[in-house]
């Protein structure tokens, strides 16, 4: 049987974000080309570091690839995915925000796009972002 602490490094947690506007738009960035799932759709965000908290990885993830600050405090937690990924498997942990400093910009990403929860379901997006759309429809 599988050691549990062996189970546990198996899993990446990755941290994004739903930014809302004040016309309840949702931001979502294109992966470039050269990494994983060019070209798709996601929610901002990025892996953990060693150590960080979900929260603050988000905060440095969002200046990192959009030029934003972010408080912690404005984080709210909103929902979650998992999926498997490799070897490996990806826990997702999404969360809402309405409140930022800056204008976004496509720091990392080929390009950014404001759209309607409804205009997500014909993106393509990464497999563990794709569940997460209904749980934001309800939410905004
Ligand atoms: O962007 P980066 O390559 O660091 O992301 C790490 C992993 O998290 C990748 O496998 C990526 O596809 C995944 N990810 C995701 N959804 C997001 C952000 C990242 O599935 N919104």
């Amino acid at each position: 049987m599988t050691k549990p602490d062996l189970a546990i490094s198996r899993i990446m947690t990755v941290v994004a974000v739903a930014l809302v506007d004040g016309d309840g738009r949702v931001l979502l960035q294109r992966r470039p080309e050269g990494k994983a799932m060019a070209g798709l759709w996601e929610f901002p965000g990025g892996k953990l570091e060693a150590g960080e908290s979900p929260e603050a990885a988000l905060v440095r993830e969002l200046r990192e690839e959009l030029g934003i600050d972010v408080e912690a405090a404005c984080l709210a937690p909103a929902t979650f995915a998992s999926e498997p990924l490799g070897d490996r498997h990806l826990l997702l942990l999404l969360y809402a925000c309405r409140k930022w400093r800056g204008v976004p910009q496509a720091l990392e990403a080929s390009a950014l796009k404001w759209v309607r929860p409804l205009e997500m379901h014909g993106l393509d997006m990464p497999p563990a972002d794709r569940p997460l759309i209904g749980l934001i429809e309800a939410l905004l």
